[in-house]
């Protein structure tokens, strides 16, 4: 398999072979595109994958392309996200339960009463959320687009959903008052600015580049703060000796091999949730068609109202 040559080693690129011919097949078969998130491991990344990217970079994928059948190797949100933007198509997750901490600690509920409790206050969401509380938001945003979503309203303040450390982060970048929800990730909390100053003492010279969804004291400590695709952007275009990605272990994997003359420190904080993504599960997606994601059509019309808002604005 040429995709992988170099990037795995050559007896797993003999075992995963075969698995990933089949998946070739049945997209042609299907008329399907495999859409990965920058967190797939690299067998899928740079095995399976038509097209990668950040939440953002997924969100547009999956609006323009023509495919009949769109596989979102990543978490629920971002297939649901998929679907809004898409309707007509078949949108399939291989692993229905793959999750995120920030998109189960909020509900549609909890959106109407912090409206009762700010009236007037428009609710800038997340897209790692569920369509259910997409569609009790205005606008939705990414780690990649948030101040300039944020800024684009117009107001004096915001309430910002569910992480609360990107929601400290935006405010650290604009005037505008930014109201929090308690969400976290439970990826990226977990990082201390401690840490951050062992590796630049163990690791003179070293760059250190952080996600938004990290504590404000870890991204205080961080040469570049961006969303997955930016911190991959920053690592091609600045080739540094020596780096540290602050986030989820398979980004390091994945950019390596395209910058080799970097070393990546790689501290391995995994996303329980993405890791259910798996080749096989792929392969069974395309096979039996499942598993699909299905909207309330009520709740998906409000949903992808706060979802295409955000794709206007230009960024
Ligand atoms: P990005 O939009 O930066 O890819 O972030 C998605 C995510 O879930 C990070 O944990
Ligand atoms: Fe959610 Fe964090 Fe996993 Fe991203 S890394 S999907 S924010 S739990």
């Amino acid at each position: 398999m040429d995709r992988l040559a170099g990037i795995l080693p050559d007896v797993e690129v003999a075992t995963v072979a075969p698995l990933l011919a089949e998946i070739e097949a049945l997209k042609q078969q299907r008329h399907a595109v495999v859409l990965a998130h920058n967190y797939m491991t690299p067998d899928i990344y740079h095995g399976a994958a038509d097209l990668r990217g950040d939440s953002l970079a997924l969100a547009r994928q999956a609006q323009a392309t023509e495919a009949e059948v769109i596989v979102m190797a990543g978490v629920h949100f971002m297939a649901e996200t998929a679907k809004l933007l898409n309707p007509a198509r078949t949108v399939l997750i291989p692993d229905p339960t793959a999750g995120c901490s920030l998109a189960e600690s909020i509900t549609g509920a909890d959106v109407r009463l912090l409206r009762e409790r700010y009236p007037g206050v428009p609710v800038v969401t997340y897209v790692n959320t569920s369509a259910e509380v997409k569609a009790e938001s205005d606008i939705c945003c990414t780690s990649s687009n948030a101040v300039k979503i944020v800024e684009s309203l117009g107001v004096p303040r915001v309430i910002f959903l569910p992480d609360q450390y990107l929601g400290r982060w935006v405010a650290s970048q604009t005037s505008v008052e930014v109201i929090l929800w308690q969400g976290s990730c439970i990826v990226h909390e977990r990082f201390s600015a401690g840490e951050l100053r062992a590796w630049r003492a163990g690791y003179p010279g070293i760059r250190v580049i952080a996600h938004p969804e990290c504590p404000p004291d870890v991204l205080a400590e961080a040469d570049y703060v961006g969303s997955t695709s930016g911190m991959i952007d920053w690592v091609k275009q600045n080739r540094p000796a020596r780096v540290v990605m602050v986030t989820e272990c398979s980004m390091s994997d994945n950019v390596a091999t395209e910058v080799p003359e970097t070393d990546f420190v790689r501290p391995c904080n995994l996303c329980p949730h993405m890791k259910r993504i798996t080749l096989a599960g792929i392969a069974d997606s395309l096979r039996h068609l499942r598993h699909e994601v299905i909207i309330d059509p009520a709740v998906a019309e409000r949903a992808r109202l706060a979802v295409t808002r955000m794709l206007a604005v230009p960024t």
